[in-house]
Order: C-alpha cells, then structure tokens, then sequence
C-alpha cells in the first residue's frame, strides 16, 4: 500500500526510501516518523474482519508490499475477555482485558517484532538488531528463529530477567548483555548496528514498529463489534505501545469502521513517569530524562524514545497519565491473577493498578466502559511474586497434610 513518512514535530514529509529511521532535521529524539496513508484509496468493510485472525488479517491498514513477508508463527487475535463480576465490583459500566500475553513469545511486542521482520525482508537486510527491556529482544529473537533469511542480534540490560534472557538464547539469537541500564543499551546499540549496517527494531526509531503495535486496538474495536470503549489503559515505557494503540483507533475511524476513538490512558510507574511528566508540563512537548526506578522492568525507562507521539495523542484522544506506585503493581497483578485468572508481569498489571486508583479518585466511574491492555504474561518476571509467596514444604504424611490445609483452606 503506499504511504508517507511524516515527522512528527516538523511536520515535514519524506518518501518511504528517503529516510529509514527519523527526521534528518529534527534528530532520533524529536523527529520520530508517522506512517502517513491516503485513507481515500483504502476500501475496507466490517465483514472483512474477524475476531480471532492474526494481525496480518489487517494488512490492507499496513504499510507493506504486496508480496510481504509473514512470520510462521500466528501473532495477534488475542483474546478480549469480559468481567463483569469485576465490572460491578468496580463500579464501571463494562470491564475488559486484552490479553496478549498468549503471544508466540508471551508479550505484545510480537506484534511490532512480526512487522519490523516483515519490512527487513522487504528492504533485503540479513541482520536486524535490538535493544530491549527485554520482551521486544526476546520477541524479535523468537520470530527470527521462524525466519531462517534473517539473524537477530540483541542488546539488553545483563539485570533484565532471567526468562526473558533464557528466550533470547534459547531461540539462538546473538546476545549482548550489557552491563548498564536499558537506556544506555539503547544507545550503544544504535551505535553498533549503524556502524554494521544492520536493520533497526528500536523502539520509536523505526516508524513501522508502531503499525505492528496498532493491529492490538484493531482487534479490540473487532471483537467490541465497532463500538469502542470510552477508555483504554496501558503500561508506558518508551510510548511506542501507547501510541501503537491510538494509532490503530484512529486509522479505524479514518476509513469508516468506527465511530469515534476511545480516550487512551497511559500508565507509568512513579519510579519512572517521564512521559506523564513530559505530558503534564504540557505543549509543546519538551523530552525529559531521569534515572528510573521501578519493579515493572518492561517499563523501567528513564528516556523515553517515543515520548512526543505518545504525548500528542493521548492529548488528541482527550485521554491522560496517571502513575502507581510499585505495591500498587504487584496488588494489581495479585488481583487479575487471583479473581480473573489473567497472569501478568507487572508491566501488564500496571494498567490494572492505574484503573483502581481513577476508580477510587471517581474521575471513571459507572458509565464508563474499560479495556486495560495486558501486555505480557506473567512467567516473564515472577521476581516480586517470590517475595510476597513464602512456600514451606509439607512432609509427605497423611496428618501433617491434613493439618496443614486446615490452617491453609
Ligand atoms: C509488557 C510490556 N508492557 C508495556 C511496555 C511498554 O511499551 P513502550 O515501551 O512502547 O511504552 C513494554 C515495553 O517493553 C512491555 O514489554
Ligand atoms: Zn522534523
């Protein structure tokens, strides 16, 4: 399908082959690119579209060839599970999880992985590298195993982890550990891969990882039937996610299929809230650093890379930040495993953490329909869970087995 490349604070507009990553004018930081379609060529119907398809069954809304390459593995058509027990119990209209945690590596990133693949092959790269919290490295080292043309090599903090490492290994991608924070293997990351000339899937840097990343609220407008919710929460790092997701909404709603877009609301860790501090200062958006601090590693980002996409447009769905505290984090992923059985690493959680707390300060409420997007599974990082769940082992003997559930059950 043909697009443009459009940067995001000048504004400028540049040929798919003009530029690879960002705006030369405006540098890595500010000048990240929107994919830019001609909505007036794109003939798409509601039928066309199922609730459980992988993401490709929205390739009419990607920017990809004709020809493009697919990864084997089925990424997308997750599941959207409905609460209504939780509803009632919080005191919203209607409560919904989008779980992406049932991904072929167990996290949303897949989803950015899968098209970040999809154009490497298109542009004909033979190495495509990465730095990472940890699930888009352990993502994109998964989908490469299924892609015999293409190696991966990825940078990650050596502290990420250990499943997340153990993935990136056992797919058998080329692993740097980096002894350092994952803003700082971000950047020595940039460094080596343009020096060797290999194909980038760093977030915000590569404008089409976010069309990866707008096929999950695609799905969810499917499976509400195009009647959107009134809010969508997610977990904020870098602002790639959050973005992904109103970019989804807003191409649904430029090409007819829904009516209005929902009010996207980032979460952030309080150890780590640049982008709601960035967005609370208000326009213009002026990027900030910070040193970060959080349990939630996936978002444990103290330099934002998509900051200025992730600020304008939560400001344009009317949506807003809020931070919670690590407790609330690991309280919140207690609560969806233990009433919904929905397993969630505390980036995944922290959504869950953010609705409760708008809930008690009543600024949602009764009439409000809510989808939190968990988007990791809960075996990535069981760390904080260790600490709260003590186990003591019960001796095979039929009296201290029974004692011990009277005192458990
Ligand atoms: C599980 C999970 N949730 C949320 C995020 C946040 O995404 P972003 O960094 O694009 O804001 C990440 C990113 O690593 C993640 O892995
Ligand atoms: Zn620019």
């Amino acid at each position: 399908m043909s697009y443009k490349l459009r940067c995001i604070s000048c504004g400028a507009i540049y040929d798919p082959d003009e530029v690879e990553y960002t705006c030369p004018k405006c540098g890595p930081r500010k000048g990240t690119l929107e994919v830019v379609f001609n909505y007036d060529e794109i003939r798409v119907s509601r039928e066309e579209f199922s609730p459980e398809r992988d993401m490709f069954q929205f390739e009419k809304l990607l920017p990809l060839p004709k020809n493009y390459y697919k990864v084997p593995l089925r990424v997308g058509g997750t599941p959207l599970y409905d609460f209504p027990r939780v509803a009632e119990k919080l005191g919203v209209n209607r409560f919904l999880v989008k779980y992406d945690g049932v991904n072929p590596t167990a996290s949303y990133k897949d989803r950015a992985s899968a098209l970040a693949i999809a154009k490497a092959t298109e542009k004909g790269y033979e190495t495509i590298y990465a730095a990472s919290t940890g699930n888009a490295a352990s993502s994109l080292a998964g989908l490469t195993a299924s892609t015999p043309h293409l190696k991966s090599v990825i940078f990650v903090p050596a502290k990420a982890p250990r499943p997340k490492i153990v993935q990136i290994k056992v797919f058998g991608a080329t692993l740097v550990p980096i002894d350092g924070s994952y803003d700082q293997a971000f950047d020595i990351s940039m460094k080596i891969g343009d020096k060797m000339g290999w194909y980038s899937r760093n977030s915000a840097i590569n404008p089409y990882l976010l069309e990866g990343k707008k096929t999950g609220a695609m799905e969810i407008a499917v499976q509400m039937g195009y009647k959107v919710p009134d809010y969508v929460l997610v977990g904020v790092g870098d602002g790639t996610v959050i973005s992904g997701l109103y970019k989804g909404f807003y191409d649904m709603y430029k090409v007819g299929l829904i009516d209005e877009i929902p009010k996207i609301i980032g979460v952030q860790a309080e150890g780590a809230d640049a982008v709601k501090r960035v967005f609370d200062k208000g326009e213009p958006f002026e990027p900030i650093d910070m040193e970060a601090n959080t349990i939630a590693d996936s978002i444990s980002v103290g330099k934002p890379r998509d900051v200025i996409k992730a600020c304008k447009y939560v400001k344009a769905s009317g949506g807003f930040y809020v931070s919670v505290s690590d407790e609330e984090i690991i309280d919140a992923q207690i609560e969806l495993a233990s009433e919904m059985g929905v397993f969630a690493e505390p980036a995944g959680s922290a959504p869950y953490a953010g609705l409760k707390k708008l809930v008690e300060s009543r600024r949602l409420g009764k009439d409000d329909t809510v989808a939190i997007v968990v988007t990791g599974n809960g075996l990535k990082d069981i760390r904080a869970l260790e600490k709260r769940f003590e186990i003591v082992p019960v001796p095979p003997d039929e009296e201290k087995v029974l004692e011990y559930l009277q005192k458990s059950v």
